[in-house]
């Protein structure tokens, strides 16, 4: 991987664009208020799917180098290094500043774990509390878990003395500076255990420290830094990955604890969010070990909401996901510590999504009721009715069938009749109102289709009359489509885009998203409809240009001969149009 494609792997377009205004998910993607326009309704659309963000009013943005280059008003090796420093990936023109900087507050949280280990080593007292809580001696050492000692400068004169200087420390977040007016500093952690957190290549990035006794924060974690971001980590994965390749499978929890405990069990391959609604870069970080997920989240309603919410950003991600339901105590942790075997079989027993989903809705309503059935039917039937197998439809019914005590034939009718509500509607749907109100072509149009469903090309093979040139601009893209179908007799983007120069090449997905922004959760099917709507369209419009053309000619024809020709053109024009339409 070059820096860039680890810029962008680390860096999705939703974070980098919804650091500068807000997005609310609108179908796969996600709006907001265009920053480079005057705009009052939410019309820049960002897709994390094609990695860009653009707004059709006004025809501005792209990936996220782009994204940053506008909107920050920089060229565009500035916004590499903007993102760079953001996505903490270090790159070779920049390399020694940013990465040392980087590796100075590693190496200063790594002093910090030391201190803080030693002293807990050193106090019999706080050193019970892990083992009260089933940790061996080994797991402490492991994990490096420590103590910091309720004092205000405990850790700075440590850090001092071996030879930091205060600035550095505040910047690694380790100390709070007492207010804006009052500069002095004092430790961040004091008086709590402490977790230090580790990114997947072991640098100790930085700390959660949990309270000792009742209190709030029940966890305080170390402050963004230059070398933490909490979006970014998956605490456990540094000691997990081999486990998580082996076992072709990542358990995804929500505490520090949760993840000690299942390793010190043997559960090798589990990670925490860290409490933290779970991120599009962890799961990619993830994906790098494994497709497979499993969440085993808190018993809790929030963590029933986590793995809600879980589930619907995994998907998207198209990972493999299943669940696992802790059987006793409301965590991972607290179910280890009662029996290990009790864990291991709930790992193994891990349910599909739509078990979930199931026990998930009939907690939420009483499935006695008329009202009750209603709305966990409501909830329930809209899911299955994505699966596309009706042998899967079928179990799923089944179950719910029994749980309700409702006739499947009756759910099977109740399916059939069920139309999804689209969760977004696009101001309007109509074509012809679309193609007026934006500033779009029908042949861009058809573009965005062939790009959004390159599968769905042959149709525009088998029926678009190319003979007739088709609007410029975009022809270059139609030639190129077609040269790499006829190669291959089917459109890969990636062989398109090798045809295209540089320029046009970052077209192709903003031609798709076009698409995406009119016709949110558009199915194949519908697609295909309105891919031949607007193959006729254009080839009525083309015809009609060439038949007035030919009117034109005949008119003005010298002698009967070339009148005659011409004539026989028309009549095989006019042949075609009846064909056609
Ligand atoms: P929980 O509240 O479930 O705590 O938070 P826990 O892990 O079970 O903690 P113990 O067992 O009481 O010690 C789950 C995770 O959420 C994060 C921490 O990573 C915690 O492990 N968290 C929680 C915070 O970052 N801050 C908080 O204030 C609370
Ligand atoms: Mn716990």
């Amino acid at each position: 991987m070059n820096h860039l494609e680890e810029i962008r792997a680390k860096l999705g377009i939703e974070e980098v664009v919804g650091s500068y205004i807000q997005l609310k998910k609108a179908g796969r993607n996600l709006k907001g208020i265009c920053p480079f326009h005057n705009d009052t309704k939410p019309s820049f659309t960002v897709s994390p799917e094609k990695g860009i963000g653009y707004c059709f009013a006004c025809n501005t943005g792209g990936d996220i180098f782009k994204f940053v280059q506008l909107i920050e008003n920089v060229d565009f090796p500035e916004a590499v290094r903007i993102l760079a420093q953001r996505a903490n990936v270090s790159i070779p023109e920049f390399k020694p500043e940013a990465h040392n900087q980087r590796m100075k507050v590693v190496e200063m949280n790594s002093s910090s774990v030391k201190y803080f280990a030693e002293q807990l080593q050193s106090s019999p007292e706080h050193k019970k509390y892990f083992l009260d809580r089933g940790l061996t001696e080994d797991t402490i050492r492991k994990f490096k878990l420590g103590y910091a000692p309720d004092s205000y400068n405990g850790l700075k004169d440590h850090l001092i003395n071996i030879g930091y200087r205060e600035n550095d420390i505040l910047s690694a977040g380790l100390l709070n500076q007492r207010s804006i007016a009052d500069k002095n500093t004092y430790d961040r952690f004091r008086n709590r255990y402490i977790f230090p957190i580790f990114d997947h290549q072991d640098n100790a990035i930085g700390f959660g420290g949990r309270i000792i006794g009742d209190g709030e924060p029940k966890y305080l974690n170390s402050p963004d830094t230059l070398a933490y971001n909490k979006s970014l980590v998956l605490y456990g994965l540094n000691w997990g990955k081999d486990a998580v390749k082996k076992e072709d499978l990542a358990i995804f929890v929500e505490g520090y604890m949760d993840v000690i405990a299942c390793h010190q069990a043997g559960c090798k391959n589990t990670v925490a969010t860290s409490g933290t609604a779970l991120t599009v870069q962890q799961l990619k970080l993830i994906k790098r070990y494994t497709p497979n997920i499993a969440f085993a989240f808190d018993q809790d309603s929030a963590g029933l909401e986590a793995t809600k919410r879980s589930i619907e950003l995994a998907q998207e991600a198209e990972m493999n996901i299943k669940i696992i339901t802790v059987p006793e105590g409301k965590d991972p942790d607290e179910c280890i510590k009662k029996s290990p075997d009790m864990w291991f079989e709930a790992v193994k027993q891990a349910t599909p999504v739509m078990d979930f989903y199931i026990s998930y809705i009939l907690r939420l309503h009483d499935k006695n009721t008329l009202d009750g059935k209603k709305e966990i039917l409501n909830f329930l039937l809209p899911i299955i009715k994505n699966y596309n197998s009706e042998v899967e439809q079928g179990a799923y019914l089944d179950k719910i069938s029994l749980a309700l005590r409702v006739d499947v034939k009756l759910l099977w009718n109740d399916l059939k009749n069920l139309t999804i509500k689209k969760s977004y509607s696009p101001p309007t749907t109509n074509t012809q109102e679309v193609l007026l109100k934006k500033a779009y072509s029908r042949e861009e149009f058809l573009l965005g289709f062939i790009f959004q469903y390159p599968d769905l090309y042959k149709l525009v093979d088998e029926n678009l009359i190319d003979s007739v040139p088709l609007e410029t601009g975009t022809e270059k893209f139609y030639k190129a489509i077609k040269k790499v179908y006829n190669r291959a007799s089917a459109v890969d983007l990636d062989a398109v885009k090798e045809e295209l120069d540089e320029e046009d090449r970052g077209k192709i997905e903003v031609y798709a998203l076009l698409i995406d922004d009119i016709y949110p959760d558009f199915s194949e099917e519908s697609a295909e409809k309105e891919i031949k709507l607007f193959i006729s369209l254009i080839n009525k419009k083309n015809i009609d240009n060439a038949e007035k053309e030919l009117i034109f000619k005949i008119r003005s024809a010298k002698d009967s001969g070339e009148s005659t020709l011409l004539l026989n053109q028309q009549i095989q024009i006019s042949k075609l149009k009846t064909k056609i339409f």
